[in-house]
Formats: C-alpha cells, structure tokens, sequence
C-alpha cells in the first residue's frame, strides 16, 4: 500500500536543500502501489512529478501537486551467463550501492558511474554519465508504468533515444510516465575504460587496475571536485556542455588557445565549466547561492538559499557566456 501525506516539507528530498512544500507526496513501494496512487482522484487532478534522489532539481516555490517517489528495492539477476548478467534493478535502488554491488561482484560496467548521487530510476531519463561511460552503455531496457492508460511498458536501448544527458523520457514521454524497473547488462570479463582525463593516472596510483581501484579513484576524483549534498546543497552538474560548431570552435580557438574540448558527433563538446570560469564566475556568491570554488559548472546553496536565487545566478552566467564567447548554454537541472 503506498503512503500519502499532505504538506510535505521536502528540504531533504532535494540536494540544493531548498526548504518548500509538496501540496501532496506519495511513497510507493511497488508496481501496483503506482498503479494504485495513478488512479487516485486527487492524483488525477493536479500535476504529478516523480521524485528520485532529488538530485536533478530544482524547487522555486511550493509544489503545488503530486510528488511521487518509486521505492521498489530489487537488485534482481535474471539471466546468468558465462559472459554477462542480466539485472532487473527497482527504480527506488540508491545509484551508488548499485554500482558498489556490482563491483564487488565483478560485473564490469557500471564503475565510471561510481558516487553519482540519485536512484537508479533516474539514470535512464538524462542518461546519466562521466569518466567516458554512460547509462545507456549497460541499459538494456527501461520498464514503465504509462500514466495515460495506466499499463507497463518496456523499451528497448534503441527506442529509449539516448543522447548526451537525453532520453525518450525527458522529451516525448516527459511527464507522461513513471519508471519502475530498469534492466542492466553487465560484464563478466570486462575491459575497464580509463581513457577520461587522468582516470588512467589515478588508478595506478591506488596499486593497478581493477574494478574496485578505478571504483576508489573515481570516488577520490568527484570527492576532489564536486561538494558533498549532505554537506552544500547542489545539484552536481547545473548545465550540459554546450556543443558548437566548427566554424564558431576554430575562431575561439585563436582567441583562446588552451581552451579544453572534446570531439563529437555534432560538432565540438565544450566544457561548460571552462567558460564559466573564463567569465570570472568560479567562487562567486550572492547571498547564500553561488558557484562551487573548485568546479565552476555547479551551483550551490550555502544554507538559506532560494531556487529563484539561484535561478537568476545561472541566467546571468547564461547571457554573461554569451556575450563573450557566442556560446548557448542550456541548463540540465530540471525546474519545478
Ligand atoms: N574546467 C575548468 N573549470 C571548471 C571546471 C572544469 O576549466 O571550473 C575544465 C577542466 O579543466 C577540464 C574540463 O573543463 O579541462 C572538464 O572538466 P571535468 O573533467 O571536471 O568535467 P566536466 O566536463 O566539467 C562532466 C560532467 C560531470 C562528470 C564529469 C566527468 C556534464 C554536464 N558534466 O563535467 O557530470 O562528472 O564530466 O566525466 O557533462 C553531472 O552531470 O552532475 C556531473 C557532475
């Protein structure tokens, strides 16, 4: 049966620690608890946002609807062969103990993804990824509940549409459904990935190659860098890196000579936080917002901050990059 409560404060079900109200939440604990809270009149009534870590988003106001966190708990093996495994994984699932199960063990895949904070619900929306890997490289596919007709659903990797912190489920099927399970292959006899910036570097450092040391020098790379939620609320990365073109990529590149880039599909992968450095936002505070000292793509909230407060920062970071560099940046925390 699920759980419904009014008013829910939920300052500590979002890592900015934004201190709002949820008009309605809802923890659901299976398949049929969803389905169940889906047809409930209230539900039907006003909007529904389906709550992970809360580590995605950001509250300017109350919310003034339905917030519905899936708890489903399963770390399930459903097929065991000699090269891989097959694991169905509850949406409810922390991330992180996902990825430290796996490494213990020995199942290859998941180990560049170590400490992204959030449940395992999230990861197919925006394709969670770092350190040169992605969600969508071990997803196999995506179970659903379709809040339309309330049925299950299940997609296939090639019809989730992933992309660069993009899916199927953050465009078409945005706020039209609600993630159940998700299915993961994993590798038994693996190659691990060490290509990303001094990965390779780090991992010699902590005694040689293995799952658990590129496990252990990714948590030490991130803990470097990126602050704690539990310590300032954040978000981790507030914007995508902005893909330009050749054209704009080769006359910034005279101006700015060490600028970093990486090479894609599209076109040219800046990284955001270079530009937002480069305008001499990196450390910055207004009030109790501002930009992390040691990686200028997150914003924080130092305690008391508000989402319209650090909305407003990141819209003069936005028109700031502009204007110098000619450059859009298109945030990745969704706002609610
Ligand atoms: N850089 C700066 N200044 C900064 C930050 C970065 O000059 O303040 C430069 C670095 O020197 C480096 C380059 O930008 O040359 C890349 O930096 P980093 O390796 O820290 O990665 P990123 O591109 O800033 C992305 C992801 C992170 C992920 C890392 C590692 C996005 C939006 N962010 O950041 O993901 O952990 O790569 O793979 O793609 C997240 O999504 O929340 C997140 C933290």
């Amino acid at each position: 049966m699920f759980e419904k409560k009014y008013n829910q404060p939920i300052k500590l079900l979002n890592t900015f620690g934004f201190d709002v109200l949820a008009r309605c939440f809802i923890r659901a604990y299976s398949e049929e608890d969803i389905l169940q809270a889906l047809n409930d009149e209230e539900v039907k009534m006003g909007a529904l946002l389906i709550l992970g870590g809360g580590s995605n988003l950001l509250f300017t106001k109350n919310f003034d609807g339905t917030l519905l966190q899936p708890l489903m708990q399963n770390i399930d093996v459903v097929e065991d062969n000699t090269d891989s495994v097959l694991l169905r994984v509850g949406a409810g699932v922390v991330w992180d103990d996902l990825v430290a199960h796996s490494v213990a063990q020995g199942w290859y895949g998941l180990e560049n993804l170590s400490l992204i904070p959030g449940m395992v619900g999230a990861s197919p929306v925006q394709n969670i990824g770092a350190y040169g890997t992605e969600a969508k490289d071990a997803i196999e596919k995506v179970q659903y509940v379709d809040t339309r007709d309330l049925t299950l659903k299940i997609l296939v990797n090639e019809q989730c549409r992933f992309s660069y912190r993009n899916s199927i489920f953050k465009q078409e099927l945005k706020g039209k459904i609600v993630i159940t399970q998700v299915y993961f292959r994993l590798r038994k006899n693996g190659k691990l990935l060490l290509s990303y910036g001094d990965l390779q570097k780090t991992v010699e450092g902590m005694g040689g190659a293995s799952l658990q040391a590129v496990r252990n020098a990714i948590i030490d790379i991130r803990c470097s860098k990126l602050p704690d939620p539990a310590e300032v609320g954040n978000a981790g990365s507030f914007f995508k890196n902005p893909f330009i073109d050749k054209s704009l990529y080769d006359s910034l590149l005279q101006k700015y000579p060490t600028m970093p880039s990486y090479l894609a599909d599209s076109g040219v992968k800046i990284p955001a936080g270079w530009l937002i450095e480069q305008c001499g936002f990196k450390g910055v505070r207004r009030g109790s917002v501002g930009v992390h000292p040691k990686q200028a793509l997150v914003l924080v909230n130092y305690g008391g901050g508000t989402g319209e407060e650090v909305l407003a920062l990141a819209r003069e970071i936005c028109s700031t990059v502009r204007d110098k560099f000619g450059v859009e940046l298109e945030m990745e925390v969704n706002i609610a």
